[in-house]
């Protein structure tokens, strides 16, 4: 039996926008996002903007997610936000296991399955991102390489139902590039990560959004949306520009 998914188009402005140009971006995605959409949508501002962000989206609807936590909930960790602190600005979703994080910062399965852990203990929904890269890619080791990030960054957890935890799959190599996967190439490891995800939660698996990101686009939306595992877009770039974040939101119906 085919689940009915809300498609889910979430944001990620990364280290952009200053405080005014947040606030600018939340209004005008705000009041360009059509009222009776079938979408789901979320922003992900960086932290200094989350506050200001909250404020512009208060009553409509559009959800604030963040981009990074850590998993205490408090104490001696300079520099860092906890998933409760995340909570009490208004976020709801929080991106974990970014591939960013993973190749700048120092993020690993491990330390990804522990803010997982955390985000959901907090009533938070994580985004779970996974994803290859070109080297691995050419080796032959995508389905490999996402079967371990998933089952390394999920650990132990099951989540209450499947609206409790997204996946994004996000191809290094799409990231930022202009090079974006194939729609078949997109729906192939959608379908392994579902499957895998049947394996380790069971039903709970049909209810699991699964977003695409990597170079989406209004020109590549609608045909990647149209694939039967791809639920959403975790949009990077074009998610700083309503002209074409607001075109993403509109090809999910
Ligand atoms: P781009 O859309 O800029 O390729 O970024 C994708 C991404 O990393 C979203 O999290």
């Amino acid at each position: 039996m085919m689940a009915e998914r809300q498609p889910f188009i979430a944001g990620n402005w990364k280290m952009h926008k200053t405080l005014a140009e947040a606030r600018t971006l939340a209004r005008d995605i705000r009041q360009g996002a059509a009222p009776g959409r079938r979408a789901e949508v979320a922003l992900a501002p960086p932290y200094t903007a989350l506050a200001a962000v909250a404020a512009e989206l208060a009553g409509s609807g559009l959800r604030l997610a963040a981009q990074d936590t850590f998993w205490e909930r408090q104490g001696a960790f300079t520099g860092a936000i906890s998933p409760a602190m995340l909570a009490d600005v208004g976020c709801h979703y929080v991106i974990v296991g970014h591939s960013e994080r993973r190749q700048h910062f120092g993020d690993t399965d491990a330390t990804v399955n522990r803010k997982l852990t955390a985000v959901v203990a907090a009533g938070l929904i994580p985004i779970l991102c996974v994803g290859e890269t070109q080297a691995e890619r050419a080796a032959g080791q995508t389905l490999q390489v996402v079967r371990g990030q998933l089952e390394g960054g999920l650990g132990a957890l099951k989540p209450a139902s499947g609206s409790a935890l997204v996946v994004a799959y996000e191809p290094v190599w799409a990231i930022g590039t202009g090079l974006t996967a194939t729609p078949g190439q997109a729906q192939t490891v959608h379908h392994f990560i579902r499957s895998l995800l049947r394996e380790f939660l069971g039903p709970a698996a049909e209810e699991i959004r699964l977003q695409y990101g990597g170079s989406v686009t209004p020109d590549n939306a609608a045909i990647l949306l149209a694939q039967p595992d791809i639920d959403g877009a975790l949009v990077g770039g074009a998610s700083l520009k309503p002209e074409l974040f607001l075109p993403i939101i509109a090809a999910a119906g």
